[in-house]
């Protein structure tokens, strides 16, 4: 997979995906990601990328010209443009499946008030990461790029995806490491008899339980 990411911050990233899987992810070749600094297609004198919104109000609004000079300059057939939007649609675990069977995604970070309306017409979808506003969609992008990135074949093992919290609409049941006795509090009975049945009846017991107390909507769906 390719991951293009479009910003005015390219510094932002950084250090973001050097580190851990996702650095391993990128040495193994699974998924190149790159930081583009959209400021550099702009073709104003100053490399203005915002001015201030057409009929009076806060802030400055992202102009159209140097993201779609750079989207158009980027994109293939099999591209799919994602525009970070705190009015986009929810982002969810089922869309960072679907998202990863993509071969190439184009991630727009908005910033400042906003941005012209007339960007969105270049996304596939806007996604939102969650109700609150951030400063800008960088920190969208970091999180969405992430949760795809670590679905794909060969980043960790299925396994450890296939019991992820959200799969099947629970939350992830409780784990315990050594030592069996930490300040009191011991490990329960069930995990160290050896029994994998019983050992897999807790854990959905678990997981049910905990999806009712905490989110219980997720069972509604
Ligand atoms: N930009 C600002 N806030 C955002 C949010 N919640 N999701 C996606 N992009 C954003």
């Amino acid at each position: 997979m390719k991951i293009d990411i479009l910003t005015i911050f390219p510094n932002m990233f950084t250090n973001i995906f050097t580190e851990s899987i996702i650095s391993s992810a990128q040495k193994k070749g699974i998924v190149e990601i790159n930081i583009h600094d959209f400021r550099k297609f702009s073709n104003d004198p100053h490399h203005k990328v915002d001015f201030p919104p057409f009929g009076g109000g806060r802030g400055m609004v992202l102009t159209p010209q140097p993201i779609f000079d750079c989207v158009l300059s980027l994109k293939k057939e099999d591209s799919y443009v994602i525009l970070l939007t705190p009015d986009g649609i929810q982002y969810k675990q089922k869309m960072a499946y679907d998202l990863s069977k993509k071969k190439h995604l184009i991630l727009i970070c908005g910033h400042y008030e906003g941005f012209d309306e007339r960007i969105r017409t270049l996304a596939d979808l806007e996604l939102s990461i969650g109700d609150y506003v951030l400063t800008g969609g960088e920190y969208a992008a970091m999180v969405v790029a992430d949760s795809i990135i670590r679905l794909l074949p060969g980043v960790i093992k299925e396994e450890s995806h296939l019991n992820d919290s959200f799969n099947n609409n629970l939350l992830d049941y409780p784990e315990y490491t050594k030592p069996r006795v930490y300040n009191n509090m011991e490990v329960p009975e069930v995990l160290l008899s050896g029994d994998h049945k019983k050992i897999a009846e807790y854990r959905l017991n678990e997981s049910i339980k905990r999806t009712k107390e905490r989110r219980p909507d997720l069972l509604d769906r």
